[in-house]
């Protein structure tokens, strides 16, 4: 079992990482039941799938320790995070009579978290709420840090609001269900842990990345909490990513972006899978401009297909041009500019926020990338 805080003063909270939480949900989260021993309902949030396993395991702990269980059922899938979905949610916390002291429970990924995040954000002005997440990238990253959002016609997590959960539980065997592409692509957000700022953590990665994927107990545990304890340290000291320090987070996400965009944000890229390959990218450009040796970023690129995941632009099949890549970024960014910060790399788990990037340079950088090796 590891505990590691976050400290936020004010808003400090736990996340409790240990196998089997969910099955002992009633006593994990004690505390934030307390207001409904009435007998009023506790309100849970889930996706079908997520319903559909534990749904039943939940309702039962719970009920032999006194509490009812009312759910709202979301379709899986970004389309849950809409105004419309959000609409549905908040009618009905306020019908359920929700108060400020009052927690709502997320069982599932980060849609689910981000959705039930963002509407106890704003219903009542801000009713607490509790975060049981369900996929490795969702443990390790979305869960924790009090980023919530929808999406709009603009883009993706446009319209949102930083607000911290009073609990996270992290329960390693609920990832024995999930699907392996999915793990690997939680595992890009492990890795990138360790390519941003613990050097050690990354050769830990590489040794024993194939353990984690196979949800080996202890590899699993220790890639979670190593992962969740720099992302706690890095959200108390920045939680509105006011300086450089939780901008660090976003190392691959510009490349990824892009890359996302270009394949439609369909299944045809995951996002784990574009932030892996984004991170390749980060590496290489790091070394073209002479911050880190190329065996360096070819060591980076390897542990990245070593977990199974994209590590080369051509196997992606794009018929772009990297001067429409840089158009996706400019977007993302609404920048015109000729320049936009860019996450790169001064060693393997050093990761700096470079704002001298020039963005024709990385048309022909990415240019070069897309061109396949001859045989
Ligand atoms: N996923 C990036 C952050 O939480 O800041």
């Amino acid at each position: 079992m590891a505990v590691i805080p976050v400290a936020l003063a004010g808003r400090a909270y736990d996340v409790v990482i240990e196998e089997g939480l969910l099955a002992r949900l009633a006593e994990a989260a004690a505390p934030f039941l307390k207001g409904y021993a009435s007998g009023r309902a506790v309100p849970f949030v889930a996706d079908t799938n997520t319903h559909r396993l534990y749904g039943a395991g939940v309702e039962a702990d719970l009920a032999a320790q006194g509490f009812k269980v009312d759910w709202f059922v979301v379709e899986p899938g970004e389309d849950a995070k809409t105004w419309g979905v959000l609409e549905q949610l908040t009618d009905w916390l306020l019908a359920l009579g929700v108060t400020r002291k009052d927690h709502v429970f997320a069982l599932g990924g980060g849609v689910v978290g981000d959705l039930v995040g963002f509407a106890c954000a704003i219903t009542k002005r801000g009713v607490g709420f509790v975060q049981l997440p369900t996929t490795l990238l969702a443990q390790v990253d979305s869960s924790v840090g009090g980023k919530t959002a929808i999406n709009t016609a603009a883009g993706k997590n446009l319209i949102g609001a930083f607000h911290q959960p009073s609990l996270v539980l992290i329960d390693p065997l609920v990832l024995a269900t999930l699907p392996d592409r999915e793990m690997r692509a939680g595992f890009a957000e492990v890795l990138k842990y360790g390519l941003l700022g613990d050097a050690a953590f990354f050769g830990w990665l590489e040794a024993n990345g194939a353990a984690v994927l196979a949800r080996k107990p202890a590899a699993l545990e220790h890639a979670i909490a190593t992962s969740i304890a720099m992302k706690a340290r890095i959200v108390a000291a920045d939680e509105r990513e006011t300086d450089d320090l939780r901008a660090l987070l976003n190392l691959g996400h510009t490349f990824g972006h892009a890359l996302e965009a270009e394949t439609g944000f369909s299944d045809r890229l995951l996002h784990g899978e574009a932030v892996a390959l984004g991170m390749v990218l980060a590496a290489r450009y790091s070394a073209r401009r002479g911050e880190i040796s190329s065996a360096d970023a070819e060591r980076a690129a390897r542990a990245i297909a070593a977990a199974g995941l994209p590590a080369d632009l051509p196997a992606l099949g794009l018929t772009c041009d990297g001067a429409r890549l840089v158009e996706h970024m400019r977007h993302d960014k609404k920048a015109e500019a000729t320049t936009l910060p860019f996450l790169l790399l001064r060693a393997l788990g050093e990761a700096y926020v470079a704002r001298d990037v020039d963005l024709a340079d990385i048309a022909a950088f990415l240019d070069a990338e897309l061109t396949p090796l001859p045989a």
